[in-house]
């Protein structure tokens, strides 16, 4: 089998490629025209680097987008009128409603024969997989706040938060996210939300095929992998302590924290692939109310683990 994979010099479209390092495949990289002609290096083996123009998708079955949105826009119809399958990080096409999109583990058995997936937000997979094992709780309020890596915006914005950092340290002058936090991510959107809060208050009812009402704010931290996210979740049935540790575990990618575990982004999350869920803690004495954090890395869970997942489960290794 032929996969492409277009970013594969981004944080995603490298961690995609590691992946599929694990398989037999043919595996093609594409980048812009920038990095066309180089080579990259990725556990020990070598691939060249080719610009989306020069590829002729007819010969390739599976395309893997994570160059942004406006790349997805532009080459994902050419790609499906070859005939390639994709799955696509970007968010331009999430919301389309012929277009499933989906967490590997809560609904991935709906896209067996879609030609395009899309992967969802990097935030809204986490909640996805922590909230889906309370459904029959009958979720009807889910407050979040989300605390979110700089890998989230990609390997420049980690590269400027390095700068940054350095440059402080030496001057004391402040200087872009270093020591700070950004309460806006992405651009606005409405009623007061930003972009990256409105993916996640329409993402997680899709995903979940649930009507809840959500609220949401994202922030940005100089944490350089993995989002941390408050949640407070309201049910209409009632659940205990050790219930609500049970649900949670019987869940393959949950793993949960007692209060005296180490519990923060870059110790439990960096580098592997599960959601992390601690904090856990009543609101009031009904237990119908909640308060849980939830970690996982973004680049991993929230991007390339994911999307690989969902091929995983489409075709199998040996094809
Ligand atoms: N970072 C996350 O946590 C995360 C999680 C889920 C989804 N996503 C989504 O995944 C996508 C990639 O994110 P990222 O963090 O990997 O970004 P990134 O590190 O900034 O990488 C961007 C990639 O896109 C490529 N690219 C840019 N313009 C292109 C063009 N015209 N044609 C072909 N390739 C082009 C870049 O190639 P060059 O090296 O040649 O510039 C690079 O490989 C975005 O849509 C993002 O929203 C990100």
């Amino acid at each position: 089998m032929k996969i492409a994979v277009v970013g594969a010099t981004g944080l995603i479209g490298r961690a995609i490629i590691e992946h599929l390092q694990l398989s037999n495949w043919d595996v093609l990289a594409i980048a812009s025209q920038r990095s066309a002609g180089q080579t990259i290096g990725l556990a020990g083996r070598q691939y060249f680097i080719y610009a989306i123009e020069q590829v002729d998708f007819s010969e390739i079955d599976w395309v893997f987008f994570s160059a942004g949105g406006a790349v997805s826009s532009q080459y994902v119809p050419k790609v499906l009128a070859q005939g390639c399958r994709v799955i696509d990080n970007s968010s331009y096409f999430r919301m389309h409603p012929d277009v499933p999109l989906v967490a590997f583990s809560v609904n991935h058995e709906m896209c067996q024969s879609a030609p395009l997936i899309a992967n969802p937000n990097c935030s809204t997979i986490q909640l996805a997989v922590a909230l889906n094992p309370l459904l029959h709780l009958e979720p009807s309020q889910v407050i979040i706040t989300s605390m979110q890596s700089i890998s989230g915006a990609g390997r420049g914005a980690m590269a400027n938060l390095k700068e940054d950092t350095r440059c402080m340290l030496q001057s004391g002058a402040m200087q872009g996210m270093a020591f700070d936090l950004d309460t806006k991510i992405d651009v606005w959107a409405d009623a007061g939300y930003c972009k990256e809060e409105w993916k996640i208050r329409h993402e997680l009812p899709k995903i979940l095929g649930i009507d809840v009402l959500i609220g949401v704010t994202t922030v940005r931290v100089p944490v350089l992998f993995a989002h941390s996210q408050s949640v407070t979740v309201t049910l209409k049935r009632s659940v205990s302590l050790s219930e609500l540790i049970s649900l949670f575990e019987d869940s393959p990618l949950i793993r949960v924290y007692a209060h005296e575990d180490i519990f923060s982004p870059m110790k439990v999350s960096y580098g592997n692939a599960n959601v992390h869920v601690g904090r856990i803690r009543p609101v009031g004495t009904d237990g119908l109310v909640w308060n849980f954090m939830v970690i996982s890395d973004n680049i991993l869970r929230g991007g390339a683990t994911n999307a690989f997942e969902i091929l995983r489960s489409l075709v199998s290794v040996n094809e």
